[in-house]
């Protein structure tokens, strides 16, 4: 008889990338096979995003086009987190979908499948979830490590609180097995994830509550880890113990993604981000007098309700003050549930051309930024192929994209390099 396959598609952010590696694994475990084929599947599951309206547009226009070619075998899932805020409404919908998981009660689909019973699970198990998954490596460069999940932080434009649930920290030790599990099989690099990371509590050996800067002093205890990331953080989080151990740990790479929002503090006060520009800009002295050489990297909502011409130049003052090497922006999206939702008062038109503006800028910035390595050394772990025949491509520790030509295999090595041109987005390197 013929395997039984899963396809999976991921969408949105790492943290739905890790969720998707877990449920291939719990898969695979069960005798599974994983196919990029939706044709050959007996059960395709799109793990989906609720972020912004048109990443949910993308999953109904996803389930629409699955609908037409679907056999009557194959089980389609509708996991994540549309499936976490829309469970009851995709059912009634979309017929076609037989099952709706959320991100905190995946590791029940096997048994709803096999059961045929449930159909719909989005209870908040982070707990339960975690102590019933599979971990085995992706890839054998770097891999996400999901450490903390939810928010607690209620921004007024922002999904996440209600998607993914109330803040959960794993114990200390779970992640450090974790990451032993991938490092034993070649994992040098370990990227920390949580909606929050930063707010990271989780339980030590002592029982006694540990935060972010110990865990990932606890993770370079580990021989074979060679660099650690993390993300995303949150301002008001970002501890002085976490801000000094980007000055005290090799292993620590030296780049921050610390999302502002907005420049203005009227618009900051508006979201309910619970910090102001200046407490941001105190935090960048602070860890550049640490880590001087520190990269820094932000996300940023344009046409947010009520923003005016001025606090829109304000968000464009605040980056030309601060300097990012790297940069997302978005439109605005009203958000059902959310607070913010109830207005949505700037023109479309006026949006657009506010986020042009910034993200040229932003561009600029990235581009300078990439141009000042031309000459010099650094160092990267090289992750995968390139397009072309003998092409390598990896991160720098400042997390730039890089690639180069080798004749030998270089994947999975950490190669000193000397950079010699940069495209837009790239640096081009020769070992
Ligand atoms: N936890 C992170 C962000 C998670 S969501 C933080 O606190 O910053 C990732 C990014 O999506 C956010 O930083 C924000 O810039 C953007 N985003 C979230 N909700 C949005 C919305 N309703 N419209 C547009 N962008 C949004
Ligand atoms: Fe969303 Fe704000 Fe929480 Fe980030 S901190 S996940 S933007 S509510
Ligand atoms: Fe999207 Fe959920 Fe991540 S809404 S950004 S997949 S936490």
């Amino acid at each position: 008889m013929k395997k039984k396959s899963i396809y999976i598609k991921s969408y949105g952010c790492q943290m739905n990338v890790y969720d998707s590696n877990r449920i291939k694994d719990l898969f695979l475990n069960k005798g599974y096979d994983i196919t990029n084929e939706i044709s050959e599947a007996s059960v395709t599951i799109l793990n989906t995003c609720h972020i912004r309206e048109k990443a949910v547009e993308k999953v109904y226009s996803d389930i629409g086009r699955i609908k037409k070619n679907k056999n009557s075998d194959m089980k389609l899932v509708v996991a994540g987190c549309v499936a976490q805020a829309e469970g009851n409404e995709i059912m009634k919908r979309s017929p076609s979908v037989d099952y709706v998981v959320g991100p905190q009660s995946y590791h029940k689909l096997l048994d709803m499948i096999n059961q045929e019973e449930e159909r719909l699970n989005s209870d908040f198990l982070q707990n339960e979830k975690f102590k019933n998954l599979i971990f085995n490596p992706s890839k054998l460069s770097s891999e996400f490590i999901s450490i903390q999940e939810g928010c607690d932080k209620f921004c007024s434009f922002c999904v996440v609180p209600y998607t993914r649930g109330p803040e959960f920290s794993r114990p200390v030790m779970d992640i450090v097995n974790e990451a032993k599990i991938y490092s034993n099989k070649g994992v040098q690099e370990v990227i920390l994830l949580g909606q929050n990371v930063n707010a990271y509590h989780g339980k030590g050996n002592d029982s006694k509550t540990k935060n972010l800067a110990y865990l990932i002093n606890k993770i370079s205890e580990i021989d074979k880890i060679k660099r650690i990331r993390y993300m995303t953080s949150h301002p008001i989080d970002m501890d002085d113990s976490l801000i000094n151990i980007h000055g005290d740990n090799q292993k620590l790479m030296p780049f921050l993604h610390l999302p502002i929002q907005s420049g203005s503090n009227r618009i900051l006060k508006k979201m309910n981000r619970k910090h102001t520009v200046s407490d941001y800009l105190k935090i960048v002295d602070k860890i550049r007098k640490v880590r001087p050489d520190i990269a820094l990297s932000s996300d940023f909502i344009v046409g947010f309700p009520d923003e005016t011409d001025n606090d829109f130049s304000s968000t464009m003052e605040f980056i030309e003050k601060v300097k990012f090497v790297i940069a997302y922006s978005f439109i605005y999206s009203p958000r059902p549930g959310t607070p913010a939702q109830k207005k949505d008062n700037i023109d479309i038109n006026l949006k657009k051309a506010r986020l042009t503006a910034l993200q040229s800028l932003l561009k600029n910035q990235q581009i300078n930024y990439n141009k000042s390595f031309i000459n010099k050394k650094l160092e990267v772990l090289f992750e995968k192929n390139g397009r072309h025949k003998n092409q390598f491509v990896g991160r720098t520790i400042y997390n730039q994209s890089a690639f180069t030509n080798s004749s030998k295999t270089i994947l999975n090595k950490i190669m000193s390099v000397e950079i010699t041109n940069s495209t837009n987005f790239a640096l081009e390197c020769q070992i």
